[in-house]
């Protein structure tokens, strides 16, 4: 097939807007582990007996007797009585299976560096990675925060907690050290592993000096571990501070992989909330464990023979913990790993380590398809990506102009593609096409995978067969999580109490087509996803107003070509203030509070909020101004006068934006 660009391909891709679906190739169907429909009737049959089935792709030390305990819902128990290890699942047994040589991670560095690290190896550093932590007082439940980039230290240690019990408390690594610190101080973490410096496009950032900042106000935090990346300086405190290699050097190198039972926490992993405080999402063994191994499999159709997986997440969100450490070493898959950002060294960079490395499924963000959109065709054009045969998206919705655009371009025209969707809370993917199966729309997330029970109800929670309406799920999952981290009440409130402790509030809202198949359209709390990661509007205010020249703050969503929604921030200065200044002031600060990716896009300073008359804003109407739409309801406005000046405000602002 000649490689379009330019007009030639906008006029393809408007000729393909007009397909109502793909089937997939009839070779690609042939050899995919489903390609039988029936698997859908097969697992409503009999839900528990499909989860059993599935659970015993496992390596379980001593097998569960129940399936799923549901008595005390919504706290479920899955696979009772089951005992297992993560981290043996994952590396072990590939190991005793003689595959100790194959290749887990090509990884590469943002200066080019390759390393290929194999189930060997892995195995290797993991056992003395465990036996430091230990050495260093870690016990069976202790939480061990990590807060490293994209090296594979990252991966040894959050398997090293696996095989001891630990649950781990990953922070994205482009968080401020604040956010690293209200994570440890929430979860009581014990230990801390990071980094002396990340290599950021180019540039050494320090790390671990920043990270001594905080740790004054975090007294149960006892030992430090430091990787090091980058060479750069960093202060080490005796008794407190350890270095990761000599550690790892001094450890005992072996270190039995001890069974845990099911319901054992496996990590914490934070996301935002709609109220300020991040919800600490907990997840156990054996379900989650179940739950990501079957969806890498049948989701990503994944052979450990014939394929090369690439999922281009960073490993502090939930895909990266689902599909780039659990699910994919579980399945004994070679996957690629890059340290780097999609534009640098350059803008070809993933196309060339696609090529490279012959990766076959490649799972990636609409915010980054869209990106490399905008950047034209030319550059994936000149790389051989023929080793694809499969792509993925996750992380919001996906437009059909990028889903056409990402499956011809990268995908040269037959690929197909899964827009998978889930949460951290779901543990692992939920909703999505099955590759070999499923007849795909453009920008369709399609269906409840088998053994997932999903349906779009009204406001009093009746299930609608066509049409617009809230998100639930309606059956427990093995993947769940289980809890929020010393917060219960606040687990079954958020999720549970809506339409009763049965049916999973989602917090989306979706549209189920005549099909049958479902859209998902978005938030429907006060969530915003910016690049398929979620803040929450209450978490960006709160770092704004806690800037000493700022009074009040309302952040809303505002639609963004590349990166779905950008922060669009309405904010009251101290009176008297000269805000001229101000704008990059206030972006620091909450880059500094949460991390870059929360900076407001837009800051339009104003004396007048839109408030009801018993002082809430209406961030509503406030997103209404800011996507420049027809005005709702104002009735319940102190002051409708407000909106004319804000709306006079925002066209202002409209090109003096970065
Ligand atoms: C959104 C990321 C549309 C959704 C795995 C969800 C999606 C939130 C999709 C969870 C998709 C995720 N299509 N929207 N394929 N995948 N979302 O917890 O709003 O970071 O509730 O987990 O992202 O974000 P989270």
């Amino acid at each position: 097939m000649t490689k379009l660009t330019g007009s030639a391909l906008e006029h393809h891709l408007d000729s393909l807007l007009g397909v109502p679906a793909f089937a997939p190739p009839t070779a690609f169907s042939e050899n995919a582990i489903w390609n039988d429909p029936s698997i859908y009737a097969e697992a409503e049959s009999d839900p528990e007996g499909w989860w059993d089935h599935h659970a015993r792709a496992l390596d379980w030390q001593t097998p569960w007797h129940t399936v799923l305990d549901w008595s005390n819902k919504p706290f479920a128990k899955w696979f009772v009585g089951g005992r297992l290890n993560a981290s043996y699942n994952c590396i072990d047994r590939h190991v005793l299976a003689g595959n100790g040589e194959r290749v887990a991670f090509y990884w590469r560095g943002e200066e080019g560096e390759e390393r290929a690290l194999t189930y060997n190896w892995l195995h290797e550093q993991v056992q003395r990675a465990a036996n430091a932590l230990t050495d260093l007082g870690v016990m069976p439940g202790d939480v061990v925060g990590i807060f490293l980039p994209m090296i594979p230290e990252v991966i040894v240690a959050m398997l090293a907690c696996t095989r001891i019990g630990a649950p781990h408390n990953v922070v994205f690594g482009g968080f401020s050290v604040e956010s690293v610190r209200e994570r440890m101080a929430e979860s009581r973490a014990k230990v801390l592993i990071t980094a002396d410096g990340a290599r950021r496009r180019g540039m050494v950032a320090s790390v671990k000096s920043e990270v001594d900042t905080i740790l004054e106000r975090l007294p149960d935090l006892a030992h430090i571990v430091v990787v090091d990346r980058t060479e750069i300086a960093h202060p080490m405190t005796p008794g407190r501070d350890v270095d990761w290699d000599s550690a790892l050097d001094a450890a005992n190198p072996i270190c039995d992989a001890q069974p845990f039972d099911a319901e054992h926490p496996l990590f914490i992993l934070y996301t935002s909330g709609s109220t300020a405080k991040p919800k600490g999402i907990l997840h156990t063994t054996g379900g989650y464990l179940v739950g990501a191994a079957y969806t890498t499999k049948h989701v990503f159709d994944f052979r450990p023979d014939r394929d090369v997986f690439w999922c281009s997440a960073d490993v502090g969100w939930i895909t990266g913990h689902s599909y780039i450490i659990y699910g994919p070493l579980m399945n004994g898959v070679t996957s690629v790993m890059y340290e780097g950002a999609p534009d640098y060294p350059h803008r070809a960079i993933w196309w060339e380590t696609i090529e490279r490395y012959k990766v076959s499924v490649f799972y990636t963000a609409p915010t980054a398809i869209r990106a490399c959109m905008s950047w034209g065709a030319e550059e994936p054009n000149k790389h051989d990506l023929s080793s694809l045969r499969l792509l993925g998206s996750v992380g919001e919705p996906i437009n059909p102009k990028a889903w056409l655009w990402y499956r011809e371009v990268i995908g040269g025209g037959t690929t197909p593609i899964v827009d998978t969707w889930w949460q951290t809370e779901t543990g692992q993917i939920m909703i999505t096409p099955v590759p070999g199966i499923t007849h795909t729309k453009p920008g369709c997330a399609m269906r409840p995978l088998p053994g997932i029970v999903a349906e779009v109800v009204d406001n009093d929670g009746n299930a609608m067969s066509e049409g617009q309406g809230i998100l639930v799920l309606r059956r427990p999952w093995p993947g769940m999580l289980r809890t929020l981290y010393h917060e219960p009440d606040r687990f079954v409130e958020t999720y549970w109490s809506r339409f009763g402790s049965d049916t999973y509030l989602v917090g989306d809202a979706a549209r189920i087509d005549a099909d049958g198949d479902i859209w998902i359209l978005g938030r429907i709390d006060d969530a915003i996803n910016v690049s398929g990661h979620l803040l929450s509007t209450a978490e960006v205010e709160s770092a704004i107003v806690g800037h000493p020249k700022v009074a009040e703050a309302a952040v809303v969503g505002q639609a963004d070509e590349i990166t779905g929604q950008s922060i669009v921030a309405f904010v009251t200065p101290i009176e008297g203030t000269d805000t001229n200044t101000l704008n990059e002031e206030v972006r620091q600060h909450v880059a500094v509070q949460i991390g870059k990716i929360a900076r407001p896009k837009r800051i339009i300073w104003t004396y007048d909020l839109p408030k009801t008359r018993s002082g809430k804003i209406m961030r509503r109407l406030l997103r209404d101004i800011a996507e420049g739409r027809a005005l709702g309801d104002v009735t319940t406005l102190r002051d409708p006068s407000v909106m004319e000046t804000l709306r006079e405000l925002i066209s202002e602002h409209a090109d003096s934006e970065d």
